[in-house]
């Protein structure tokens, strides 16, 4: 199993990075200096996540994988855009990234916005570029903008920043932030992937993608707390000097460790009502337990 599944995320990753890289061909028209940033930004370094999670949920459910190649590729492009901003001097103020320096600190502060502006627009362009573009196709994309936007991953970032140096730790806060700014763009290449499956799995399946992406955050927050830069490939340690609303600010380590405890069982025991969940189940326990 152990191996099936290592195989089969390569895969994954290498069919998704063929698609990229037929899409980053199509930005012929972009200035030298911005597509060299936007490929910087969304080539090399990335865990690709989400588009092997919108492959593995489409496997699971029996969908082919070429319906949501483009979705794919468009998950990849928001999330990395995501991150460039993200690292901006007036956000997280990260100089790392993937393991290299980031965009911003590579190409300039304007030019980070830029590059980061380009690739949430192209990762609309490419969908809408597909060659035959169905009903599933136009509900998928406007579940990808809801998730996205200010009621999905931009909402969440914004409450990420002003609760930063808040006295007050409040659970309830910190879900409404987990929820959106990470949860939801792990919601969406499981739902989009559903959505050509002709049933609606929304409930369980929205939940799962929910407890996974707090559960992603938590680990997520333990590796900046814990984990060395080598490993994580960004800085680590920033969240406790920026005072940022973390898990380990509301919980304390062992109460985040039992949070992180409870999100991957309910994970796992959305994933046991499915057929065909064994990737799915062993990608779960592998995020459960990452260290980068
Ligand atoms: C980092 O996401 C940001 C969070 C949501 C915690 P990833 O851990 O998926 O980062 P990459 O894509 O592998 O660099
Ligand atoms: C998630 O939070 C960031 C995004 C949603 C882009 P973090 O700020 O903790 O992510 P890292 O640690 O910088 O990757
Ligand atoms: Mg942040
Ligand atoms: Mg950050
Ligand atoms: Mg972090």
């Amino acid at each position: 199993m152990q191996n099936n599944y290592q195989k089969q995320y390569e895969n994954y990753v290498i069919r998704f990075e063929k698609q990229l890289k037929i899409a980053l061909a199509n930005l012929s028209n972009t200035p030298q200096y911005l597509r060299e940033a936007m490929e910087y930004a969304v080539c090399d370094g990335g865990k690709r996540v989400r588009p092997v999670l919108c492959y593995a949920t489409a496997d699971m459910l029996g969908v082919q994988l070429e319906k949501v190649d483009a979705f794919a590729v468009a998950l990849e492009l928001i999330h990395s855009y995501s991150l460039v901003h993200d690292d901006l001097p007036c956000m997280d103020n990260d100089d790392y990234r993937r393991g290299k320096l980031s965009t911003h600190k590579k190409f300039g502060e304007a030019f980070g916005v830029l590059a980061g502006d380009g690739l949430l627009n192209f990762a609309f362009e490419h969908v809408l570029s597909k060659k035959t573009f169905t009903n599933e196709d136009a509900k998928a994309l406007k579940f990808l903008s809801y998730c996205s936007g200010s009621s999905g991953m931009i909402g969440g970032q914004t409450l990420d920043l002003i609760n930063e140096k808040s006295d007050k730790v409040s659970e309830e806060v910190l879900y409404e932030i987990y929820i959106n700014k990470t949860s939801k763009l792990l919601i969406a290449p499981i739902i989009i992937a559903s959505i050509f499956s002709g049933k609606d799995y929304s409930d369980k399946l929205g939940e799962f993608g929910l407890n996974l992406g707090v559960m992603f955050q938590i680990s997520d927050d333990f590796m900046d707390a814990k984990g060395d830069k080598s490993n994580i490939g960004k800085t680590p340690g920033k969240d406790e000097i920026q005072d940022k609303l973390t898990s380990i600010k509301v919980f304390g380590f062992d109460g985040a460790l039992s949070r992180l405890q409870y999100h991957f069982d309910k994970c796992l025991n959305i994933l046991k009502e499915f057929e065909n969940n064994e990737f799915l189940l062993e990608f779960t326990k592998k995020m459960f337990e990452r260290t980068k």
